[in-house]
């Protein structure tokens, strides 16, 4: 079956790392005897050096009309000073709400040969093996009005935290499926004890338990659950949480199991194809220096070829490649922590391939 790739670059190390993961979905397609084709679209700060917009058009054809999308970062300095519809990051809420990218998944897991490259101890984080579903397309970042105002005469300000019961069910339900698939445990995690929301998502968290008799369903208070990420971080299998606490909770994660360049992501549509890009942003500090780390990408590929095209081998030989290669001593910049011997962007991808 061929299936349709939307490969949006985008700025920075973003063209670097998304041609990793291209040349390791063209290996698996090789191996396996699958069909791929890439078709390439803009967005970012080149997009708008090139057309005038952070997401033209064009791009969005070409991701409704794929399979499903990779993505690797957008901005940099060189469009700072743009006014704010001209931002590169523009492109990225926009793709996403374009999509209907209703929910983020965040994987977290340990590799034994990484141990080194995280500020916690070993003993805390050694077999950490969770992923958080972050609510993507409603809350607080969403809602309105959210402005400024005038209350009683005075300046005040008011954003505005909507959800419909649907679409607290609709990402809920999806955190079900995969601890079903996992290791069945569900925490969700909300503010029940002040926002009438969090009673809602509580509610409809336990309704959803019902129809998964064999997961667990347990309840955490947001900072609770801050707190027990670092202390406890072992305890917890598919994290699910509004937009907001997930956007705090997971950024605060990725810190557990080391470098950000390591950490892939997913973004799953309501109608259409998912998006997958690394959590990472353009580096313009290292960009075009061929020292990006691309397994964040690449592992992202993993998550493609699992979530959307229901390749499950495929995908478990690609990150079974990336533990090889880290095994193996091959480390990026970024992951060397004081090995003097550092390893390349296209070494590593070329170690990666030969080794899938
Ligand atoms: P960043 O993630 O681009 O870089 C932070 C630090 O991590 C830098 O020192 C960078 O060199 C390093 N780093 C990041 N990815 C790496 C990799 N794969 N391998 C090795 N080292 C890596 O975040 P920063 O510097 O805050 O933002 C740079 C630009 O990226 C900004 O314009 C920002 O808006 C944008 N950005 C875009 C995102 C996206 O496209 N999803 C996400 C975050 C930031
Ligand atoms: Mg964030």
């Amino acid at each position: 079956m061929k299936r349709n790739i939307a490969v949006l670059q985008g700025d920075g190390i973003g063209r670097e790392v998304t041609r990793g993961a291209v040349e390791i979905l063209e290996a698996v397609a090789q191996r396996y005897g699958h069909e791929f084709d890439f078709q390439y679209g803009d967005i970012g700060g080149g997009a708008i050096d090139l057309t005038g917009s952070p997401l033209p058009d064009d791009t969005v054809k070409i991701c409704q009309n794929s399979d499903a999308v990779l993505l690797g970062a957008v901005g940099g300095p060189k469009w700072d000073d743009q006014p704010a519809h001209l931002r590169p990051e523009r492109g990225l809420l926009k793709i996403r709400k374009d999509l209907n990218l209703y929910a983020n998944i965040r994987p977290i897991s340990y590799y034994s040969s990484l141990s080194e490259s995280s500020p916690l101890k070993k003993e805390f984080i050694e077999d950490v093996d969770f992923v958080i579903v972050r609510e993507l397309t409603g809350g607080l970042y969403f809602g309105k009005p959210s402005e400024r105002v005038e209350r009683d005469g005075k300046e005040a300000v008011v954003d505005t935290l909507f959800y419909q019961k649907s679409e607290m069910k609709r990402i809920i339900e999806l955190a079900f499926a995969m601890a079903s698939n996992r290791k069945k445990k569900v925490t969700s995690v909300d503010k029940a004890n002040v926002l009438e929301s969090s009673r809602m998502w509580r509610e409809t968290a336990e309704e959803v338990a019902k129809d998964y008799p064999d997961v667990t369903l347990e309840h955490m208070l947001v900072d609770n659950a801050a707190m027990q990420l670092i202390k406890n971080p072992k305890q917890f299998d598919i994290i699910v949480t509004e937009n907001m606490f997930g956007d705090i909770l997971s950024d605060e994660a990725s810190v557990l199991t080391g470098s950000l360049g390591m950490l892939p992501s997913a973004s799953i549509s309501a109608e259409g194809p998912n998006l997958y890009e690394p959590i990472h942003g353009s580096a313009p500090d290292i960009a075009g220096k061929n020292l990006a780390n691309p397994i964040g990408t690449i592992l992202s590929a993993a998550s493609m070829l699992r979530l959307s095209f229901g390749l499950e081998d495929e995908a478990h030989a690609v990150e079974q490649a990336v533990e090889t290669v880290l095994e193996y001593g091959l480390r990026t910049g970024d992951i060397a922590n004081g090995q003097r011997d550092i390893t390349t962007t296209s070494e590593m991808i070329a170690e990666i391939k030969a080794s899938l």
